[in-house]
């Protein structure tokens, strides 16, 4: 079975977040249930880069206005479309934004251009490559399945939702630039609350609907969680369902890993103390007494509740421990964090930044990692930290709620328990949960049960990619297709 997947991120070639590493990791997945998947990607300049000089496979004269061609390309494993249009990808700055942090002005057109090229792969343009499905993602590609309904190409499509607070949201005004009619400014088509939204389109004209956890499947069905969507979701159910995301094995595992300094499993947590000191050492931190280092690796925006933790970092330092937090977003976030570790030197380190091996030694090196999100569809973060057998203390929604189990006495007696939850999700809840966690940190046994039962814990593709399986089947099987 040949699937096309539309993506605007995908690990390692570009990565803003999960999703590079869900369609970074997905294909390799699938690859067991004969599924063999190329991804359409945008021509970056970082990408065009790896790429030397590829022949094209097509040209597009004109693609919604510019000129662009198509290059396959092999790379890490992955099979590849790059999507070369410099005048929409070759500039500085990230894949949604300009240097300065600004949205690129011209997103509707960089995201519909990759969305159009999608739908003439999928109409056939590539000569003996066609796609038995098309896979898209998040509104960067959603208009992948509005193109190909346009041009009456009925080759089933599945979306992924990974974040429904990202919509892709325009002026209707530009639907003549789109190429598309008039008539898709409606309530059952694009038009949403007086603009258009992409992620809306892909959501009316896709065949199935995934999200990245059995719990968000049900939230955004809410007007809490659904964002202005969850009225068309609520229409759509019986094609929705929730998958929660795998992890990459190759790259997270705490025995392999190159940017972890002391390689460990879980029978060498001996070794896991020595990454400790080194990642202490590499932020400027003191040896702790008898407290936990509690980490963040993550977005700091509202979404993940980073201004919570910057008001309840002083339970882990008052408790003897260390705060480490590495990442970047919103500015008043980031300000607030910085302000309470300048009352902490050598206690807390606040770093603004992004890096993959940094985060890695995050994980590798920390006692507990802290993830209070107001929202999370899937959530990696804490995934990733309970292979490191570094315990995750997180809030009770989306897919947090059902990847960590809480540290009650009832999962302590079974067994079964992985971290530490809270809920409501305020900053009392935080500081409730980070207390929990610290007093567990002064029993070693009861810490090392944690780690172990969370290192076991079984989170690698193999289960999720299978139910992607049979959402591809199924399509198949409804549209009357043949699987190739
Ligand atoms: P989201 O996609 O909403 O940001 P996820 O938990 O699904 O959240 O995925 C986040 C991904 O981004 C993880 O792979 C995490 O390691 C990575 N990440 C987040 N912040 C940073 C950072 N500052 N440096 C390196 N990687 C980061
Ligand atoms: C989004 C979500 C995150 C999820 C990731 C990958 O960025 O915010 O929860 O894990 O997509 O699906």
């Amino acid at each position: 079975m040949k699937i096309l997947s539309v993506t605007s991120e995908i690990f390692p070639l570009v990565k803003t977040g999960g999703l590079a590493d869900v369609t970074g990791s997905l294909p390799k997945a699938m690859e067991s249930f004969g599924v063999e998947t190329t991804s359409l990607i945008p021509g970056y300049p970082k990408v065009m880069d790896m790429l030397g000089n590829a022949t094209p496979l097509a040209v597009f004269e004109d693609l919604l206005g510019v000129r662009a061609s198509l290059i396959h390309a092999r790379i890490d494993g992955l099979n590849l479309f790059v999507l070369d249009a410099p005048e929409l990808y070759n500039r500085p700055g990230g894949p949604y934004v300009d240097g300065t942090g600004r949205d690129h002005h011209d997103n509707w057109r960089r995201f519909a251009a990759l969305s159009r090229a999608g739908a003439e792969i999928a109409m056939g343009l590539l000569p003996g490559w066609t796609p038995d499905i098309v896979h898209t993602h998040d509104w960067q590609s959603a208009m992948t399945s509005v193109y190909m309904r346009e041009m009456g190409c009925r080759t089933p499509v599945v979306i992924t939702i990974h974040n429904i607070a990202f919509q892709g949201q325009f002026s209707a005004d530009l639907l003549p630039a789109l190429g598309l009619p008039p008539s898709l400014y409606s309530t059952s088509s694009l038009e949403y609350f007086g603009d258009i939204s992409f992620l809306k389109g892909g959501l009316q004209t896709a065949d199935a609907i995934t999200t990245v956890s059995p719990t968000y499947a049900r939230e955004v069905l809410t007007p809490r969680f659904g964002m202005g969507l969850d009225g068309v979701l609520n229409e759509r159910v019986s094609v929705l369902k929730g998958i929660v995301n795998g992890i990459d094995l190759d790259i997270w595992d705490p025995a392999i890993d190159p940017h972890v300094p002391r390689n460990y499993d879980v029978n060498a947590l001996r070794r896991k103390r020595e990454n400790r000191s080194i990642l202490l050492e590499k932020f400027g931190l003191d040896a702790p007494g008898r407290g936990p280092v509690v980490s963040a690796v993550s977005r700091l925006t509202w979404q993940k509740g980073f201004d919570m933790f910057a008001s309840t970092a002083d339970e882990v330092i008052h408790n003897d421990g260390r705060v480490i937090v590495f990442g970047q977003g919103d500015r008043d976030i980031e300000q607030a964090l910085l302000a309470t570790a300048a009352r902490y030197p050598g206690r807390m380190a606040v770093h603004i930044g992004y890096d993959e091996p940094t985060a890695h030694l995050i994980h590798a090196g920390s006692d507990a990692i802290v993830q209070p999100s107001r929202f999370e569809p899937c959530g990696l973060t804490q995934l990733y930290a309970l292979r490191y057998g570094t315990v995750p203390v997180v809030s009770r929604t989306g897919g947090l709620s059902e990847t960590i189990i809480d540290a009650n006495d009832a999962a302590m007696s079974a067994r079964v328990a992985t971290g530490f939850q809270f809920h409501p999700v305020t900053t009392d809840g935080l500081r409730l949960a980070l207390r929990r966690a610290i007093h567990a940190f002064e029993d070693p046994k009861m810490w090392a049960r944690l780690q172990n039962q969370g290192m076991k814990a079984k989170f690698s593709w193999e289960r999720s990619a299978q139910q992607y399986a049979v959402v591809y089947a199924d399509l198949l099987r409804k549209a009357g297709r043949t699987v190739r």
